[in-house]
């Protein structure tokens, strides 16, 4: 069997293909990073744009590569949330129309969801169950996964999403966007010793998260200062290690509590080399995406559309898209 997968969620067109037997079979990314980096963020209405005018040719260009014809396909997946309402309009529209004139059934897909079976696509994958941690420029959770489409959230952020709290603070430190790897460069030359930040919430019982504090902290520590390259190097290195050892804490906490033996990290901030190294330290096994597969892509949203497919999971002709959407709400849902 093979799925298609359409991710368009937010600033990323991801098209794949997933076959049951032989695996990812190919996958093509477009990032709108250029748009967006004039503005200093996402502009949802640019970003909806830009996904129509690549979506359709990024699928052919796919097509070809994966060595695939469309009536070979026997599903189409989409994220239908959470995302940008217009974003996630296109890919939803376009993945419904492509499972109407192929008549396969159409799959929509849960981004999250996506994000945390991601490590699924390597050669060394987690077995079921594990604790995730998903960190992505909008959501930050702790979530028990039992099976698939099985999820508890053990704890997320009260505030910002640590991604989210990465860009903000990169870009007070006059970053370009996206400055979640900006920042993890800047931070390699930094001091370590130099200035020690809060890790919030660590002192209280409990699995949430709060990174607001962190940014405000980074702010008034760059107020009391020159304004140095080195003094920003410094900041930006006391600013990652407290999210580092802060997203460290939880999940042993988290692990410790739910007695799971594995932890896997997904969403585009478990990319940072820093976390990476940190959390391989704990005393489980962690599992990861390759970093191309800790941002957004397509080959996550095929690889969940085809669980959910064998879960007997697809959707009628409506086309619906969710900007909000629990992870727990997946169990139940017919969707
Ligand atoms: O999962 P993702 O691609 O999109 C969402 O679903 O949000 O995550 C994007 C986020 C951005 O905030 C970006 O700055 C952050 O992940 N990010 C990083 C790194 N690579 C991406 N943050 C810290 N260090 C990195 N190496
Ligand atoms: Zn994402």
């Amino acid at each position: 069997m093979k799925i298609l997968g359409i991710e368009t969620s937010c600033d990323e067109t991801g098209v794949a293909v997933f076959d049951q037997e032989r695996g990812l079979l190919a996958h093509e990314l477009f990032s709108q990073v250029e748009l967006h980096a004039l503005y200093g963020g996402v502009v949802p209405e640019l970003a909806s744009r830009d996904h129509i005018r690549k979506a359709v040719p990024l699928i052919d260009k796919l097509l070809e590569k994966a060595n695939v014809f469309p009536w070979e396909l026997d599903a189409v997946a989409y994220t239908a949330g959470p995302g940008l309402v217009g974003a996630l309009m296109v890919g939803a529209m376009l993945g419904r129309s492509l499972s109407f004139g192929l008549n396969i059934p159409a799959i929509p897909v849960h981004h999250m969801e996506g994000h945390l079976l991601a490590p699924m696509l390597e050669e060394r994958k987690p077995e079921f169950p594990f604790l995730a941690l998903l960190v992505s420029g909008g959501h930050t959770m702790l979530v028990q996964v039992a099976e698939v489409g099985c999820y508890s959230v053990l704890g997320e952020t009260l505030d910002d999403a640590v991604g989210e709290a990465f860009d903000k603070t990169a870009k007070m430190l006059g970053l370009p966007y996206p400055g979640g790897p900006e920042l993890a460069r800047l931070a390699r030359q930094g001091d370590a010793s130099r200035f020690t930040f809060p890790r919030p919430m660590v002192d209280r019982p409990g699995l949430d998260f709060s990174f607001s504090g962190l940014k405000t902290y980074a702010l008034n520590t760059l107020a009391k200062c020159a304004g140095s390259d080195q003094d920003k190097a410094d900041i930006a290195r006391a600013f990652e290690d407290a999210v580092v050892d802060t997203l460290f804490i939880k999940a042993r906490r988290a692990l410790r509590e739910t007695g799971l033996g594995s932890l896997v990290v997904a969403g585009g901030v478990g990319a940072n080399q820093r976390l990476r190294e940190r959390l391989d330290t704990l005393d489980a096994p962690v599992f990861y995406p390759r970093p191309e597969f800790c941002t957004d892509n397509g080959a996550m949203i095929a690889y969940a559309g085809m669980q959910r497919l064998l879960a007997g999971k697809t959707a009628g002709l409506g086309v619906e898209v969710k900007p909000r959407w629990s992870l727990e709400d997946l169990a139940s849902s017919v969707a």
